[in-house]
C-alpha cells in the first residue's frame, strides 16, 4: 500500500526541498509543486458518474467525479500542503488536527481538532514528514473515530519506521510520498530527510 512518486519532477522538487540553502519562500512554493504531483498520484482511482453534455458538435457521454473529497492537514506543517488540493478539487472540504512532537521525546501532542463530516467522504490526511509514524498514526486512529473510512495518508517523505507503524495500525490505508529514506537519526528526525519542515517552511 506503499506508493512512491517515480517522476522525474518530483525527484528534482525533492533536491531542492533537501538543499538546505532553500529559503522559506522557494520552499513554500517547492511544498505546493510537489503537493501537487502528490494530490494526482492520491487520487488516479477516484470513482466518476457519467454525465451527459452536448459539445459544440454532438452529444456527448463523459464523467464528473461522483465523490466529495476531504483533506485533513496535521498542523502546522501539514498546512503547506493543503493549496494544491484546493487547486485542483475546489469543492474541497478541509479539517484540521493539531498534533506537535515533543523535542525529547519525539511523542505527538494533540492540541485542535476541526473535522467536517468524514462519512462516506475520501478523506486524505496530509503531512509533510513521516518520521516515526507517531503523528499520523494518532491523526489516522482520529479520523476513523470520527466516521472515516476510505482513508489515505500522504506525506512528501517517509521513513521505513514511519511506513512500518501505519502499516501495523491502519494497513487498509494506501501511503503516498515522494520519497522513502534511510532511516532516522536519535531524535528520530529523517535521514537524508530536508530537515524540521515546519521551521523551514514557515521560518522559524
Ligand atoms: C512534524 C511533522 C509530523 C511529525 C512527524 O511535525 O510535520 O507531524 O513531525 O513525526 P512523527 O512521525 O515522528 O510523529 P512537528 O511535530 O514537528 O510539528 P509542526 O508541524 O508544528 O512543526
Ligand atoms: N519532523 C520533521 O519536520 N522532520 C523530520 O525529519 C522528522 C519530523
Amino acid at each position: 500500500m506503499l506508493h512512491v512518486l517515480t517522476h522525474p519532477l518530483a525527484t528534482h522538487v525533492l533536491t531542492r526541498l533537501r538543499d538546505r540553502t532553500t529559503e522559506p519562500a522557494s520552499f513554500r512554493a517547492l511544498a505546493h509543486q510537489v503537493g501537487l504531483l502528490l494530490a494526482l498520484e492520491a487520487t488516479r482511482d477516484l470513482p466518476l458518474r457519467s454525465y451527459a453534455v452536448n459539445t459544440p458538435l454532438e452529444p456527448h457521454t463523459g464523467g464528473l467525479l461522483a465523490e466529495p473529497l476531504v483533506v485533513v492537514p496535521i498542523l502546522r506543517a501539514g498546512l503547506g500542503m493543503v493549496q494544491p488540493w484546493l487547486d485542483l478539487f475546489p469543492d474541497v472540504s478541509v479539517g484540521y488536527v493539531g498534533l506537535e512532537r515533543d523535542h525529547q521525546t519525539a511523542q505527538a501532542r494533540s492540541y485542535y481538532c476541526k473535522l467536517p463530516p468524514l462519512a462516506g467522504r475520501r478523506v486524505l490526511c496530509v503531512d509533510p514528514m513521516l518520521a516515526t509514524g507517531g503523528s499520523a498514526v494518532q491523526a489516522l486512529d482520529l479520523l476513523r473515530e470520527q466516521g472515516a473510512a476510505d482513508l489515505a495518508l500522504v506525506v512528501i517523505v517517509a521513513s521505513p519506521a514511519g511506513v512500518a507503524a501505519v502499516e501495523a495500525k491502519h494497513p487498509d490505508v494506501p501511503i503516498f510520498t515522494a520519497a522513502l529514506d534511510r532511516e532516522l537519526n536519535p531524535q528520530k528526525y529523517i535521514l537524508p530527510g530536508l530537515g524540521d519542515f515546519g521551521d523551514r517552511l514557515y521560518g522559524t
